[in-house]
């Protein structure tokens, strides 16, 4: 049994050590959030956050999440600054690759709440949107680090 902390709830799993982290959580856990795109850590569908860091979770053994603290989309809620801006921006399309760039942006923003235009280009590089929401995305994270300055 793997003991797994996911958005502040415990769970056991019962899965071989080198399981990806992705597919316990779709699978096992029923937390379809966080999306399956490559399986080999090219386009950043599936990406969460472990102990505040964003990592692709089809790269993630379970194992080594054991004990952190995992968030998935599901985990960061309707009210966090991200996912406000993003409702206000419009940002998907068909929406598949958007919980992964979410949580990347999500972290982003937690290390760096006001990060110049070229880190945040070169941060969300990694997340591929076949729908080319990029001009979004862009904006978005400058809404929701301009809404964070707020008192
Ligand atoms: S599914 Fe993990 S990076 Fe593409
Ligand atoms: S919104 Fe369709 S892949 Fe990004």
């Amino acid at each position: 049994m793997i003991s797994l902390d996911i958005n502040g709830k415990a769970y056991q799993v019962d899965v071989g050590p080198d399981v990806p982290l992705l597919w316990v959580i779709r699978e096992h856990l029923k937390l379809t959030g966080t999306k399956f795109g490559c399986g080999i850590g090219a386009c950043g569908s599936c990406t969460v956050h472990l102990d505040g860091k964003a990592v692709r979770s089809c790269q993630t053994p379970v194992s080594s999440a054991a004990g952190r603290k995992i968030t998935t989309i599901e985990g960061l809620g309707e009210t966090h600054p991200v996912v406000k801006a993003w409702i206000k921006e419009q940002v998907p399309q068909c929406g598949y690759c958007q919980s992964g760039q979410i949580m990347e942006a999500a972290a982003l923003l937690a290390s760096d709440p006001n990060p110049p235009e070229s880190k945040i280009k070169s941060t969300m590089n990694g997340n591929i949107c076949r729908c080319g929401t990029y001009p979004r995305i862009l904006k978005a994270i400058k809404t929701a680090a301009k809404e964070g300055k707020r008192p």
